[in-house]
């Protein structure tokens, strides 16, 4: 027998949790959003269209397992508001599911005899998904014992990959995690606007770097960095590098900057590759921190 659960905050992820909550038999029993509509929208979705409630502590207290899914900014507030109004049942389950704020901010729920976690599903969410987006995706689990082992039987009955990180390393993960997701989306619109300037036609830019790409990664996976590392840096081809800066900054000096300030992270990469001379990488970094109004030495 699932336990039953409650959503507070209806965007995003709070309804999404809601409808695959239920397709996993957990029972929709509360839901509140600071828009009503949007309360009501996840508790149809969710198949409990009459568990909608006008405040979060009547939603709260309906459940075994409450999930706080507003924006983090909000998630401490919204918890103490519950709990001062004792909105938590005793030895409910509160989780959050921000990637970087740690489960002690939802410490105002032990007062009621709660205990507190927090479940980070590791994926970007778009509003109407059609299929399950917990699918296999890794789901970051730390707080209270028994938030814990309960965030870990809700990931897996999502199909997730729970994995347990201690409390103090949320902020690093989360760092770890937008350096991963959103500065390679950073790093490839440099390289789309590199190829575009080679006349290879937009449309086709992914599609002819993608087998680069993926080969890249699985040598990340095998053999790891700095081994995986290849290219001019690493072989010490000052020449190249010079060419590379050279005709970019005739075209674009901001995009010439940042092709050298990750070449300026990547000598050290080389480095620690051992492919890389001492002498040939600070030949390199002065190429990179060269600025077009300091005359050559
Ligand atoms: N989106 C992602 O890709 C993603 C991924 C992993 C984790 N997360 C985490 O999941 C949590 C929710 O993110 P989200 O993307 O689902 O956010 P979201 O789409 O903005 O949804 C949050 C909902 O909370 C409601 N809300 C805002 N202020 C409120 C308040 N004072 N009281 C009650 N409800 C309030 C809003 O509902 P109304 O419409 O009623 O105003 C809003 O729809 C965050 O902790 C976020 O870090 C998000």
């Amino acid at each position: 027998m699932h336990e039953s659960f409650a959503i507070i905050g209806c965007g995003k992820v709070g309804v999404m949790m809601g409808k695959h909550l239920a397709e996993a038999g957990y029972r929709p029993a509360g839901f509140f959003s600071r828009r009503a509509s949007a309360a009501g929208h996840a508790a149809r979705i969710a198949g409990a269209a009459d568990a909608c409630f006008d405040n979060p502590w009547d939603a709260a207290l309906q459940a075994d397992v409450v999930l706080i899914t507003t924006p983090d900014h909000v998630i401490e507030e919204m918890c103490r508001t519950i709990a001062e109004n004792n909105g938590f049942r005793e030895r409910s389950v509160v989780l959050h599911c921000s990637g970087a704020l740690p489960s002690t901010i939802l410490s105002s729920a032990r007062s009621c005899g709660a205990f507190i976690g927090s479940m980070h599903p590791l994926q970007s969410f778009a509003a109407d998904y059609p299929g399950n987006p917990f699918h296999q995706i890794m789901m970051a689990v730390e707080g209270d014992e028994a938030a814990v082992e309960l965030a870990q039987a809700i990931a897996v009955s999502l199909a997730a990959r729970p994995f347990i990180i201690p409390t103090e390393g949320k902020v690093f993960y989360h760092a770890a995690a937008v350096a991963a997701s959103n500065y390679l989306v950073t790093l490839m619109d440099l390289s789309f606007r590199l190829m575009a300037l080679s006349g290879v036609p937009a449309s086709d830019a992914f599609a002819v770097l993608k087998p680069l790409i993926q080969g890249t990664l699985a040598n990340i996976e095998t053999i790891g960095i700095p081994d995986a590392l290849t290219g001019p840096i690493a072989r010490g081809d000052i020449g190249t590098v010079e060419k590379h800066l050279t005709a970019i900054r005739q075209v674009s000096s901001e995009l010439a900057d940042r092709y050298a300030r990750l070449g300026i992270d990547t000598i050290s990469i080389a480095l620690a590759k051992g492919t890389l001379s001492q002498e040939a990488a600070r030949q390199l970094l002065e190429l990179f921190e060269y600025k077009p109004s300091q005359k050559k030495p």
